[in-house]
């Protein structure tokens, strides 16, 4: 996961790797650092903490030169310590490296080098410039070191390399790790995602796996792993900078919730052609599997029911982390149908690489443009809801289920219905998030004591309970859990006990008479009941009220109230929802 960021070129670079950085602190907060290069010498600054803070201590911005790496960091190998951080350097302090991935092979390099140079940290990343350091003792340039170097690993890496002999060159490498380069005037750019340099441009350059990039000022070289020039000319993103800031809000998740009606009209701008093919490729494939993680994978989970309900077709869902274990039954009779906000998730990417070698036709459902899985996909539909950096996915979801919407209407010929009832429903969605976003804070406030929530609902409503059970997990760390209301007295009845809170998501449509049994049967145990339904009730101790709408439509209104509810939950505990413990946005190792 973490984030790294280089820049080269006439300004100062360490104030804008700096914040750059700070756009991607999604990928990462647990320390954070910088190394740049000025007259011949590396100079470097890291410590623990989120970006501000070790600035706050560093002033990481102060740091000298016109070529800087900086990288933001969330822990796989060693502890959270200043050692840890990025960036890592040899024995004589002359070549400075960040790292994004794993290098499953750092304990027998590690043991070899540790013959020859000593280490300071517990990393998996620090046998990257030592081994750096080697083949530039034998006579290697920077750029033939790195290519060297990156033969010996195993793993995942995005890395950018500096070293003292070569000023003004940053030499950057990738293998299952993103990485992109950003073409100025006179400045060049190579980091984890385009956000983090997009006001400076919107030129870029995608690095594909096993290639290696030399960076000097707006001079940009691509080589292959053997060394021969590939010419690749840049592509133009549209993504805004302003659509990766707080715009007055406190927070992104609240900017980004709120952004939904928005986000809704933007998904339905597609190329109707395509969604048409990609439907019939539906209607025709033999077998269709559905995989994503997390949020994505919920999407997916209401997508089955659309095509089985709408489209009358049978599909099934695998969650990404376990996709790769069913290759065996995936071949050129497959459609695979790939969800994920980022296109990175390390999860997915397993799967579908392995799914298209079996000869397997790639259908992706992705937000972020020119990402790793677009790049591997047969045909993309893109989310177009603009960049998402709240750790907890919330427009991503809403617009991952209008793209499902389509797809599953093409199938019965009535793209254009559909297309005219979630626009419609778009504006039902802004007076959704009024009403809920006024009542939500309060119930908040009364539920912040709590520590273990149920959410229940059946068919087509079951994913946004599951949902819904992520978002509390993850902002507000309290347990969750998100099930088929049917599935209740199977065993987790056992654990309702006087006012434990049970979210009940029954609207008023054929899933609404089971569910209000099961919600019977917890009342009857002492349980709170929440009830999210265009319908009140006399067993719910509280309404969210959701809009009344077509059947099929609840997902896209139901969730709407319980993203409010674990976004005030957060907020009521004090915590930071942007930026929840222990996780990152966009999960780039397995
Ligand atoms: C959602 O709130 C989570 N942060 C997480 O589960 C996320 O949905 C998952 O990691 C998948 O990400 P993707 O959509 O970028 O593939």
């Amino acid at each position: 996961m973490c984030g790294i960021i280089g820049y080269c070129g006439e300004k100062s670079a360490a104030p804008i790797v700096l914040e750059g950085l700070k756009r991607l602190e999604y990928r990462g907060y647990d320390s954070a650092g910088i190394a740049s290069l000025c007259d011949g010498r590396l100079l470097m600054k890291k410590d623990v903490g989120k970006i501000d803070e070790v600035n706050q201590k560093h002033n990481l911005g102060s740091l000298l030169g016109n070529t800087a790496i900086g990288h933001t960091r969330w822990a796989t190998h060693g502890g959270v310590t200043q050692d840890n951080a990025h960036p890592h350097c040899d024995c004589k302090r002359e070549i400075f490296v960040v790292h994004n991935g794993i290098i499953e092979n750092h304990q027998p390099l590690r043991h070899r080098l540790e013959r020859k140079y000593s280490f300071v940290s517990e990393t998996d990343s620090e046998v990257i410039p030592h081994l750096i350091r080697e083949f530039m003792d034998m006579g290697s340039s920077l750029e033939q070191a790195v290519c060297q170097a990156v033969k010996e690993l195993r793993g995942s890496y995005a890395i950018l390399a500096i070293s003292a002999s070569e000023p003004q060159k940053i030499v950057a490498a990738r293998k299952d790790s993103p990485l992109v380069v950003g073409i100025g005037s006179g400045e060049s750019f190579v980091a984890s995602d385009v956000l983090s340099f997009l006001k400076h441009t919107n030129r870029v350059i995608f690095v594909e796996d096993g290639e290696i990039v030399s960076l000097n000022n707006d001079k940009v070289t691509i080589h292959d792993g053997e060394g021969r020039q590939i010419p690749r000319e840049p592509q133009k993103v549209d993504w805004k900078w302003s659509g990766a800031t707080k715009q007055g809000y406190e927070f992104f998740m609240r900017k980004e919730i709120m952004e939904q009606p928005w986000a809704m009209r933007c998904a339905l701008m597609q190329d109707r052609g395509l969604i048409m093919e990609a439907a019939m490729d539906i209607l025709r494939t033999r077998q269709v599997v559905l995989t994503g993680c997390g949020t994505s994978r919920h999407a997916a989970l209401i997508g089955r029911y659309l095509f089985s309900k709408v489209g009358g077709k049978f599909s099934d869902v695998i969650m990404g982390s376990e996709f790769h274990h069913f290759s065996d039954s995936i071949h050129k009779d497959t459609l695979v149908i790939a969800v994920s906000q980022s296109g990175e998730t390390a999860d997915i990417l397993e799967g579908v690489k392995k799914a298209k070698a079996n000869g397997a036709t790639i259908l992706s459902i992705v937000n972020v443009v020119g990402s790793s899985l677009a790049r591997l996909s047969d045909k993309v539909v893109y989310l177009n809801c603009g960049p998402e950096i709240g750790v907890a996915a919330t427009k991503s979801f809403v617009s991952e289920l209008v793209i499902f919407y389509l797809l599953a209407f093409a199938m019965i010929n009535q793209l254009r219905e559909g297309m005219r009832a979630i626009k419609s429903l778009s504006l039902l969605t802004r007076k959704n998030l009024n009403h809920n976003g006024a009542i939500s804070p309060e119930l908040a406030q009364g539920l912040k004591g709590k520590n273990d929530f149920y959410y229940i609902a059946r068919g087509i409503n079951f994913a946004t309970a599951m949902e819904a059970a992520l978002k509390a997990k993850e902002i507000a760390y309290v347990h969750a859990e998100g099930m088929p209301a049917g599935e209740l007295k199977h065993g987790t009845l056992a654990l309702i006990e006087q006012k434990t809170p049970v979210i009940a998501i029954c609207p008023a449509d054929y899933t609404f008479e089971e569910t209000m049994s099961n919600v019977a049967e917890a009342k009857a145990r002492g349980a709170f009941i929440i009830g999210v339904s265009d319908r009140n009730e006399e067993s719910f101790d509280e309404w969210l009220k959701i809009p009344t709408v077509e059947e099929v439509f609840y997902p896209l209104v139901s969730i709407v109230p319980l993203q409010l509810l674990a976004y005030d939950l957060a907020v009521a505990k004090g915590l930071d929802p942007d930026k929840p413990r222990n996780l990152a946005k966009s999960v780039t190792v397995k």
